[in-house]
């Protein structure tokens, strides 16, 4: 986070919105040193914003602001973005809404200076909201994605870009459409996928759901998201989603079909020839789309052995186990840990670069530890 006193942003800085996004951009802002004056029409979310340090009221006598952060619901953002541009004409007037063409279109029909707005959306965010959901540190080396429209000046490019650097993300350039397709892609359709099959487990066996393992819960983790939030996401961007989703339709529809004509169980005179070839391209597809995930540090992906270690379920053991793996001199690659169901250990999976999982074996099983196959 940038030390108090050497931001690049200048205030007063004026946060309108004080949930979960405006009080952590406002806190991050106070952090560095920066004047924030905060607005919300709950005078709740105001209040606790303030008392949680995220800036003060306005006063009488106030300097006009020079940057304007509107973190309101999408769906009130172009309003509100519209009346403080048209407030603050010596102002830059940014908000961090999840779309942008849900907000730039009807900015557009409004009339407004848009040579001082530049949409923006930072790659970061909580499941919870209101402003005790708030932290300084939630953007920090998270991307922030900067929408200056053809109209905006650079200067005001430059204000929104610097106020992301101020609080430790990392800025990226994308016009409004390329910013609503890609997220569509990397995260609304996902959310709609990880919602339509964890909704199958509602009715599932309680035995069933009893041999859950990582698999379901990493496919499934983020169903758990606010249905209000993601219905006035998806509603402001349906528009990009619907492509997506429509293509995930038609690969589901090839696999139907496939595996009703591949039923190897009932008859195997009746499975049809290409049948399962299809099926197999299916899940051929997806390890090439997962592959194009970015890897550490936005690197390549690459790919790692995993050496899999049976943890205790007790304080101090999992900082045990990354003692020994320092030890070893290996590099943890990532980490994931998964609770054998009805016993107390926990099953740590250690990912290591190529070549490496042997000489890691080997120092775990010398210090003690249970390695699973
Ligand atoms: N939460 C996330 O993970 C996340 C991530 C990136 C971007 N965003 C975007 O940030 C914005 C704020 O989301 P949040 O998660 O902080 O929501 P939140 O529910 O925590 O807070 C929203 C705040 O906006 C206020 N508000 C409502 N109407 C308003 C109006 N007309 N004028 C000014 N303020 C008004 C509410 O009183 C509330 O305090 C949204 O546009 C959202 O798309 C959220």
């Amino acid at each position: 986070m940038t030390p108090a006193g050497a931001a690049g942003t200048v205030g007063p800085v004026r946060v309108v919105g004080t949930g979960v996004l405006g009080t952590s951009i406002g806190l991050g802002l106070r952090a560095a040193g920066v004047d924030v004056v905060l607005h919300d029409p709950s005078r709740t979310s105001l209040l606790l914003a303030r008392d949680v340090g995220a800036g003060r009221l306005p006063q009488d006598g106030d300097p006009d602001p020079r940057l304007v952060v509107v973190a309101a619901p999408p769906d009130v953002t172009p309003d509100v973005v519209a009346g403080e541009l048209e407030a603050w004409p010596g102002a830059v007037v940014t908000d961090v809404a999840s779309v942008k063409g849900a907000v730039l279109g009807p900015l557009r029909s409004s009339g407004a200076d848009l040579t001082r707005y530049v949409g923006s959306h930072p790659m970061a965010g909580s499941e919870r909201s209101g402003p005790t959901a708030g932290r300084p540190d939630l953007f920090i080396g998270r991307p922030w994605v900067v929408v200056g429209g053809p109209e905006s000046t650079g200067d005001a490019v430059l204000r929104v870009r610097t106020l992301a650097t101020d609080l430790g993300a990392t800025p990226v350039m994308l016009d409004a459409g390329s910013h609503d397709a890609a997220v569509a892609l990397v995260s609304h359709v996902p959310q709609v996928a990880a919602s339509l099959v964890a909704a199958r487990l509602v009715e599932g066996d309680p035995a069933a759901l009893d041999l859950a393992g990582q698999g379901l819960r990493d496919v499934t983790r983020i169903a758990a998201s606010d249905p209000a939030l993601w219905t006035s996401i998806l509603g402001a961007n349906a528009g990009a989603v619907l492509p997506v989703l429509r293509a995930l339709r038609a690969d589901l529809d090839v696999v139907i079909e496939a595996l009703g004509a591949a039923d190897v169980a009932r008859d195997a005179e009746s499975v049809q020839e290409g049948a399962l070839g299809t099926v197999a391209a299916a899940i051929a597809a997806g390890n090439d789309g997962v592959s194009r995930i970015p890897g550490k540090h936005g690197g390549q992906r690459r790919a790692y052995d995993v050496v899999t270690v049976l943890v205790p379920d007790e304080p101090g053991e999992l900082a045990r186990l990354l003692a020994d793996v320092g030890s070893s001199g290996v590099n943890v690659e990532e980490l994931q840990l998964e609770h054998a169901p009805s016993q107390p250990v926990g099953l740590a999976s250690v990912s290591v670069l190529r070549g490496l999982r042997g000489q890691l074996e080997e120092v775990l099983t010398g210090h003690g530890w249970r390695l699973a196959g």
